[in-house]
């Protein structure tokens, strides 16, 4: 579809493009700077003396020595109105970014198990979701992550406190620790979610190998499979991903940070998409991997000479992937298409 765009007008291209964020834990949202105003808001102690001593924190080896700083800076979020500022600030810098469509997960477990009511939690963030909307122009809604850490009983008991409030999020998802976790143990609680009407989606394929992949999609009936990127060890499985029109949500940044490429230069993004794989880009937690989906896309394509065709597919690959409905999705097409026509 895109017309040949010179090499130097990508970057602008690729900002203003209209695009939508399948994968983001919105607490990886949440800056250093916000851990600290929250923390004292809240009266809660920080082992860190100051936000640069925070971030200097930040250099990962894997995603377990990643979990661990994430979970600590969650510990400041316990207001309503918490959850609704750490909501928006993602929220405003999305619509900057030109997301057209966030699907934000959240982690109840992390909140629930410091003694912060279900309700607090989704209130907060469905408050900031409806804001966006009207405000903002992003249509923004939730899915729940279980912690796979925990035991499938606790995804059951945290699924039975959310329901409640069954209307204001979309899908329920699977994070966490993924080695040692695999999707075979949420099997009954993610058929008790598919009964629901809920979407289904899991981590799978980020750590772990291609095994994880496969039983997200046949044994937790997942739509989407967030992160993916072990897939390309398994022909069987890319064909599979290929032919079912299979989306991944992959986050580059993310993978640099956690190692799981040793070089931007080596993610295998290019390689999916040139597949015939429905991926996307997306940015995890941008607050502890250097950027927002921007950032993501800016990053990547100088890294690995993508081009504009490309950036297209990886645009029509995220509303394609997304849970809005079908005239949604034409009116985001639209715009992507529109702004396509006017850099051509
Ligand atoms: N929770 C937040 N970010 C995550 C990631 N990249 N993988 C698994 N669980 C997560
Ligand atoms: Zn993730």
């Amino acid at each position: 579809m895109p017309n040949d765009v010179p090499a130097a007008r990508l970057p602008a291209l690729l900002a203003a493009m209209p695009k939508a964020e399948l994968h983001i834990h919105i607490e990886g949202s949440l800056e250093p700077e916000l851990i600290f105003q929250l923390a004292q808001r809240n009266g809660v102690a920080l082992p860190y003396a100051s936000v640069d001593e925070l971030r200097k924190a930040y250099a990962f080896t894997n995603l377990q020595s990643f979990l661990d700083i994430y979970y600590a800076g969650a510990s400041v979020l316990l207001q309503e109105q918490d959850f609704y500022d750490m909501a928006w600030a993602y929220l405003l810098r999305a619509q900057a970014d030109n997301v057209l469509r966030a699907e934000l997960f959240f982690d109840p477990q992390t909140h629930t198990a410091r003694g912060v009511p279900m309700e607090t939690v989704i209130q907060g963030l469905h408050r900031a979701c409806t804001d966006a909307r009207i405000q903002l122009g992003v249509d923004a809604e939730l899915i729940l992550c279980f912690l796979r850490h925990l035991s499938e009983a606790e995804a059951f008991a945290t699924l039975e406190q959310a329901l409640p409030w069954r209307d204001l999020f979309i899908g329920v998802g699977l994070d966490s620790s993924e080695l040692g976790h695999p999707p075979e143990k949420f099997a009954r609680v993610f058929a008790k979610c598919r009964q629901l009407g809920l979407h289904l989606v899991a981590h799978a394929g980020e750590e772990g190998p291609p095994a994880y992949v496969w039983a997200a999609l046949d044994v937790l009936k997942v739509e989407r499979i967030d992160h993916g990127v072990q897939s390309v060890h398994d022909p069987a499985l890319m064909q599979r991903l290929v032919r079912d029109r299979i989306p991944l949500t992959v986050c580059p940044l993310s993978n640099l940070k956690l190692c799981v490429f040793p070089k931007l230069a080596d993610h295998n993004l290019r390689q999916l998409l040139d597949a015939g794989v429905v991926a996307t880009v997306n940015s995890d937690d941008p607050a502890y991997f250097g950027g927002y989906l921007n950032e993501n896309f800016l990053q990547t394509f100088a890294a690995t000479g993508m081009d504009a065709r490309h950036a297209y597919r990886l645009a029509a690959n995220s509303f394609e992937g997304s849970f809005a409905q079908a005239d949604a999705k034409q009116r985001y097409r639209d715009r992507l298409d529109a702004v396509f026509a006017a850099h051509g």
